[in-house]
């Protein structure tokens, strides 16, 4: 059985899409919604819609991806608009990414998330590392705690962060202090991209994406140790709240480490977008698979039960 309730929705299943993969039209959010994920969550959405950046901007390796969209998105309108036509009472809970251009823009779209009092989970984006000239707000903890204190204050429910992957034990403790420091958090999300990696074409001796001379947010395969270590972390510092694992889930083993690393639930990017959905439902049955060799019955039974030596 791997269902899951946690902040009031409930899960048949842990997966969801990792935000930014097949989720920016209401068709690619049809076809979640329709495949065997527990949950889906919208593109991160800005003020106004955006282009993006130039092409290419994402690109598939032997290990992972690189990426560089530029948020890329149809604006909060839409998003919020397709909430509300959602059947929340049915369907497989919905989650919705805000990643404002500016304090200001954040603090506009939460304002209006709160007035639709719609049953859906916010995940606010403090760490998009495509946007050339902008920094990651997760990297400026005190930024991050100013952001998280006025957008508590507009809105009024429990929402979640996602964040850039650290490095270090310091780092670690600085965003926990500041997450801690705000009861509004329900859940963080670990881990987005690693920022501005750089993947080189031999053969070409090119770099394989446009944007920024070919810096990319990597994922996949790479980022799985890092993932865990943030995953591991949070939840450990941050007892009460939800963590949501992300990064290098490709299989029914990789789910199985985020949750005994101490995540709720997690979300699949780059595999979900090198294989399309089909591979929530492999990676579904693969972990109701290895649960059942180790012989535990849910999800509850090694959540956070990681042994150290
Ligand atoms: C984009 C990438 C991210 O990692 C993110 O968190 C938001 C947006 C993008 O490039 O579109």
């Amino acid at each position: 059985d791997l269902a899951v309730a946690w902040l009031g929705i409930q899960m048949d299943n842990p997966l969801i899409n990792a935000s930014g993969v097949m989720c920016r039209t209401v068709e690619e959010l049809e076809a979640l919604r329709h495949s065997a994920a527990g949950a889906l969550i919208t593109k991160s959405c800005t003020l106004e819609p955006r282009k993006g950046n130039p092409e290419p901007r994402y690109a598939s390796t032997a290990l992972g991806s690189i990426n560089s969209m530029g948020l890329p998105n149809a604006g909060y309108r839409y998003y919020l608009d397709y909430a509300r036509r959602y059947d929340h009472e049915h369907d497989k809970p919905l989650l919705m990414s805000v990643s404002g251009m500016s304090l200001e823009d954040n603090l506009e779209m939460m304002a209006a998330f709160d007035e639709a009092a719609l049953p859906v989970l916010v995940e606010l984006n403090l760490s998009c590392p495509n946007l050339p000239g902008k920094p990651q707000i997760g990297y400026d903890f005190e930024a991050s705690a100013r952001l998280l204190a006025e957008v508590s204050k507009v809105y009024r429910r429990p929402f979640g962060v996602k964040l850039p992957p650290y490095f270090d034990p310091v780092h670690f403790g600085e965003m926990a202090d500041v997450l801690d420091g705000c009861p509004s958090i329900g859940f963080v999300t670990c881990i987005n991209s690693i920022g501005n990696g750089l993947v080189i074409d031999l053969e070409r001796e090119s770099v394989v994406i446009r944007p920024k001379d070919g810096l990319g947010g990597i994922g996949g395969d790479y980022v799985l140790p890092t993932a865990l270590a943030n995953v591991r972390e949070f939840a450990r510092r941050l007892p009460g709240r939800h963590v949501i694992g992300c990064g290098g889930i490709r299989s029914g083993r990789e789910a199985f480490m985020h949750i005994l690393a101490g995540a709720t639930v997690v979300q699949v990017g780059t595999c979900l977008y090198e294989e399309g959905p089909a591979c929530l439902t492999r990676i579904r049955d693969e972990l109701v698979c290895l649960m059942q060799d180790k012989g535990y019955r849910t999800l509850a039974d090694f959540r956070g039960c990681l042994r150290t030596l």
